[in-house]
């Protein structure tokens, strides 16, 4: 992974200066990843080195997964299930409606959808012949959000009906000690745990995401290789550390009234990624008097949508272009039927997609509008850990520059709350 800044507008000695700043809290990250202990907020910086968790699950997924499966049904919201839905949809998911014959596919089940709910019951699930082909994946770190119960509920019961021991093939991801671990243990339930001070934003690298992607085919010990990798990088001091750069330039940038961060994915099989990250940056974030409203873009899809007001608009606006150039190579043929316009004869799609890359950035350059990149060496599981754990430690930089609780969400607390009141009143 390549991360660049030299576009920000930004003079170096004020980021290098605020970078200074950041060297306590430097410190204390580095002493989190070396204790390997989940004692403290950031302690998600020791998933990719827990060598326990990743051998239970690949205990359970040795018991679950046989060849019959063919679709892992997911149950969760908001982050017990965004970092898991950017992983395979980079991956899969994207191209699932191309490969129909490809399994294990995941489905996501995370809001009450009575259209998609209905259709899984009536279309998939009259399906089966084997309760072995399918797998339900339920993720509640509070064990009680109302989306994913309910889901739970409905999928369990409308199966059961047809498979009596549905419940073997039920996996349910919790903290240990919630209602739905305690539920789960009596029914005689595999359970996975959470690390207690692990929040669902920064639980991609636990049982939440492992669970799923490994049961999915992904390759896991990649992904916690790309995390290992990125972490190295991101725990060094100076400028050579890309998340305490792109921390410090998103807080610079802010108090210079960017108060958006558009994040701009040159491929979109990213777009559930830049979702994982726009909960990322709008949950830790987002508090009291503060905050950066994080946007998600797709190139160049959205050069026909947005350009108009990205580039002619308010200039209130940081972007960070996500891209990689090592995907697959199509060609366009040398001799055109529709030679229509100048210069694509023989070359690569990837080719276009370059220039279409290059121009965006110069009209960005042209209009003085600030950019920052970062480049994945390629679209595999290695380079999204590498991603993953990159932008969830510029989210700890920033949030210690914001001065905020970067861990915590307690006006998603109010709506749940309200949520539960309205229901217990029976309207
Ligand atoms: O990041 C968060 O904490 C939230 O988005 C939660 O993940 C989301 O509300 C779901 O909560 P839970 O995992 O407790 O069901």
């Amino acid at each position: 992974m390549k991360f660049l800044y030299q576009d920000s507008n930004l003079l170096e000695n004020e980021i290098v200066e605020t970078i200074e700043t950041l060297k306590p809290y430097l410190d204390h990250l580095q002493k989190v990843a070396e204790d390997k202990k989940y004692i403290f907020d950031e302690s998600s910086l020791n998933l990719a080195f827990d060598d326990q968790i990743l051998s239970s699950i690949q205990e359970l997924v040795g018991e679950k997964v046989t060849p019959k499966l063919k679709y892992i049904i997911d149950i969760g919201i908001g982050g017990s299930n965004l970092g898991t839905k950017a992983v395979y949809d980079a991956l899969y998911g994207y191209a699932d409606v191309l490969e129909p014959n490809r399994y294990p596919k995941i489905l996501f089940a995370d809001t009450n959808d009575p259209e998609f709910l209905g259709k899984l019951i009536s279309r998939l699930f009259s399906q089966f012949k084997d309760p072995d082909e399918v797998l339900i994946n339920a993720i509640s770190k509070s064990g009680g959000t109302t989306e994913t119960i309910v889901n739970l509920e409905v999928v369990i019961q409308n199966l059961k009906s047809k498979f009596p021991n549905i419940l073997e093939r039920l996996v349910i991801t919790t903290d240990e000690g919630s209602k739905l671990w305690v539920k789960a243990k009596e029914l005689g339930v595999e359970v996975l745990p959470i690390p207690k001070l692990v929040g669902g934003r920064f639980s991609v690298f636990s049982s939440v995401g492992l669970f799923p992607l490994l049961s999915a085919g992904l390759d896991v010990e990649a992904l916690r290789n790309g995390a290992l990798a990125s972490q190295g990088e991101c725990l060094q001091g100076g400028i050579g550390n890309p998340a305490l750069v792109s921390a410090v330039i998103l807080y610079l940038q802010s108090k210079n009234g960017k108060a958006i961060n558009d994040n701009f994915f040159f491929h979109p099989e990213l777009e559930s990624l830049g979702k994982w990250y726009r909960q990322l940056q709008g949950e830790s974030i987002g508090k009291v008097n503060t905050g950066i409203t994080p946007t998600v873009s797709i190139g160049s899809t959205d050069l026909h949508s947005m350009a108009q007001l990205y580039l002619g608009g308010p200039k209130d606006k940081l972007t960070t272009f996500v891209a990689s150039f090592k995907s697959a190579e199509v060609l366009i043929p040398q001799d055109l039927i529709f030679p229509l316009v100048e210069g694509i004869a023989g070359k690569s799609t990837e080719t276009v997609m370059r220039a279409i890359y290059e121009g965006t950035k110069e009209a960005y350059r042209k209009n003085n509008l600030p950019f920052m990149e970062v480049i994945l060496d390629d679209l595999s599981e290695k380079s999204l850990g590498e991603y993953l754990q990159f932008k969830m430690m510029e989210m700890m930089f920033l949030g210690h520059l914001l001065n905020v609780n970067t861990f915590d969400q307690p006006a998603v607390e109010d709506y749940k709350q309200f949520t539960k009141v309205i229901l217990n009143k029976g309207s």
